[in-house]
């Protein structure tokens, strides 16, 4: 394929979004291992850029903080993806991916899933397969549970195990400013979950606000722009909050912290162990950043807009 300028398509770059979730509720394991949740995903300006490029055959390179502590191989959900697609269009899986990371890695921010995505959306466009953003949701929802969300960004609902998404219309009023503080260790999703469930069994679920009536609120205080009504509406709404906080008890050091530097709140990002601090302005989130790495607690302090538009690919031209 050629370029109107006599350049040659050497390839595809995607850009993909991480992900805080604004609303987490978590119901007991279902029968298949997966919990039914609900939840309010939000894309935030963070994003792992992949290229992917014909190949004799695949492989995958990653370059970033934490890229050590990615699968190579099979395990590697980005290959994992390639193939999948390949194998539903009758193709094959010749194809170089190479993955920067800037999302947190085992950080609950889905940067895993993000890459996935990524690969998905470049297959498709590098070998002209015309997929719907249906077909490409199926196929992600095979990947994982969380895979689905960066075909889309923006701000969504998340119902059954994740994967079954409504795309959330949000006013042009509403950007937030956000700082996440990044552990020097991840966490693995299946040890959240299940020490979740541990916690569960050891208290009584009442007292627990209805679902619906926490989810409004948050898609309200997206649509009014207002970052302090967010803050109320975001307050102990994530259901996995109290694992991640059992599993690493620091993290209630790190969530004090926002709060005395200016957050207007603080909250475990996902599985964690990323902390997600709302601020009310660019310059609030850069002083809290600043504030909290000093500390030198942190392996990366990143300051970021919500939402922000899901996967985006461009050819790249020789
Ligand atoms: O869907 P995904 O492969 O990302 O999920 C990873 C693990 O997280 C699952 O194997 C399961 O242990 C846990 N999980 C869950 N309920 C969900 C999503 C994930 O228990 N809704």
């Amino acid at each position: 394929m050629s370029q109107a300028g006599g350049g040659r398509r050497a390839g595809i770059t995607v850009r993909a979004p991480g992900k805080v979730n604004l609303a987490l509720s978590v119901s007991p394991r279902r029968p298949d291992g997966y919990h039914e949740l609900t939840t309010v995903f939000l894309a935030v300006g963070l994003h792992d850029v992949v290229r992917l490029a014909p190949a004799p055959r695949l492989t995958v390179t990653v370059r970033g903080p934490g890229a050590a502590d990615i699968p190579a191989g099979d395990g590697n959900l980005a290959a994992r993806a390639v193939r999948l697609i390949a194998r539903a269009a009758g193709v094959e899986p010749s194809v170089a991916v190479h993955i920067d990371k800037r999302i947190p890695v085992a950080g609950g921010m889905a940067g895993g899933s993000a890459d996935a995505a990524a690969a998905l959306v470049g297959c498709d466009a590098l070998c002209g397969l015309g997929l719907s953003r249906e077909e490409l949701l199926l196929l992600a929802a095979e990947l994982g549970s969380d895979v689905g969300f960066p075909l889309y960004g923006g701000v969504a609902l998340g119902t059954g195990r994740g994967e079954l998404l409504t795309p959330l219309e949000i006013s042009d009023a509403g950007v937030f400013h956000w700082v996440f503080a990044v552990s020097p260790h991840g966490l693995a999703t299946p040890a959240i979950f299940q020490e979740y469930d541990r916690l569960r069994r050891t208290r009584l679920a009442d007292g627990e606000r209805p679902t619906q009536e926490r989810v409004a609120e948050v898609t309200d205080a997206l649509n009014s722009g207002d970052a302090a009504l967010l803050a109320a509406a975001v307050k102990d709404v994530n259901d996995l909050q109290e694992a991640a906080l059992s599993l690493r008890p620091e993290l209630a050091d790190t969530l004090r912290l926002g709060p005395e530097h200016g957050a207007l709140a603080g909250l475990v990002s996902g599985s964690g162990p990323t902390c997600a601090f709302l601020t009310e302005s660019a310059r609030a989130a850069a002083t809290l950043a600043t504030a909290l790495s000093a500390t030198g607690c942190y392996r990366d302090v990143l300051v970021t807009a919500g939402p922000a538009n899901g996967c985006t690919a461009a050819p790249d031209w020789t």
